[in-house]
């Protein structure tokens, strides 16, 4: 691969289900893409690289390295841009696990092709992810420079059926791609640091499965477009590329008309709970 994917796996909420993607992703296109993939653990508790260290062995190169919380914005996007770039040099993906903090500058996304914030349909969570990727608009409706692609990733789902009334362009005025679902299961609680969803059999493995497929097919097509056009490579350019799909079809492209102050009242609204602060 010529131009090294890199994906960062971010939330500000704790325990949605950030590094249970990112290592289970990691395995999953280590083991069934074949992929040379590097798992950079940001986060200081480094859950997803202790994980790699003890399960049974995919072939994941694994970092771990803090970013700094206490040093200011400036020191904590150089250091992340370094790890990134030393893993990119060995590897055809990179996945970064990331709780976003006080002292995480949104300038990284830029060093990111695909930006997945994984969140469950509870109205809480809804509402704060709205707010979490409003801040950061200016990123991914950027037209000036080369924006990631934002992958909504819904996790932890019971019941799949409110998805397209929760996903919309009103509920978030910005550009995403919606991923199929991960249910939530015992299975998945239960292999959490042991092992990996590629490596077990039953629903929990088969949603994840199809989720990981989507997401490859979706990296695999930002990586053509920016071998293409290294410039512009965007989820427009994706979707021209690859048209309707078996896998791509469900992912939905939402473009916003609305403001985030509608948006706000509206998920408010939607979801019969009271509206963010
Ligand atoms: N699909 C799922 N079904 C059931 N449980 C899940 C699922 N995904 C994650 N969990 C559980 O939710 C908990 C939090 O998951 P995880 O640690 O991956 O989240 P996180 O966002 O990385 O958390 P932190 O903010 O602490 O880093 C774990 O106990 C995990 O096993
Ligand atoms: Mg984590």
């Amino acid at each position: 691969m010529v131009h090294p994917i890199k994906v960062l796996v971010t939330s500000q909420k704790g325990g949605v289900g950030k590094s249970s993607i990112a290592a289970n992703l990691s395995a999953y296109m280590a083991r069934v893409a074949s992929r040379k993939t590097c798992l950079l653990d940001f986060d200081p508790h480094g859950s997803s690289s202790a994980w790699m260290k003890q399960a049974p062995n995919v072939g994941v190169v694994v970092n771990h390295n803090p970013l700094p919380v206490s040093l200011g914005k400036k020191r904590s996007l150089l250091d992340g841009r370094a790890q990134l770039r030393r893993a990119a040099t060995a590897s055809d993906v990179v996945i970064a696990d990331l709780t976003w903090n006080d002292a995480t500058d949104a300038e990284l996304l830029f060093d990111f092709d695909a930006v997945l914030i994984p969140v469950s349909l509870s109205a809480i969570e809804i509402a704060a992810t709205v707010h979490f990727v409003h801040g950061m608009h200016w990123v991914f409706d950027s037209r000036i420079r080369k924006a990631p692609a934002l992958i909504l990733c819904p996790t932890r789902v019971e019941d799949p059926t409110g998805i397209k009334e929760a996903f919309t362009s009103k509920t978030f005025p910005i550009r995403f791609l919606l991923a199929p679902p991960i249910s939530a299961d015992r299975a998945v609680r239960e292999a959490f640091g042991k092992r990996f969803l590629v490596d077990m059999q039953g629903s929990a493995a088969e949603s994840f499965a199809y989720f990981a497929a989507a997401v490859q097919e979706t990296l695999d097509g930002l990586a053509k477009a920016n071998i293409a056009n290294p410039k512009r490579a965007s989820i427009d350019t994706l979707q021209r590329q690859f048209g309707p799909s078996a896998v791509l079809s469900n992912f939905n492209i939402a473009r916003s008309t609305h403001s985030f102050s509608q948006s706000r009242q509206e998920v408010g609204n939607q979801l019969g709970r009271p509206q963010l602060q």
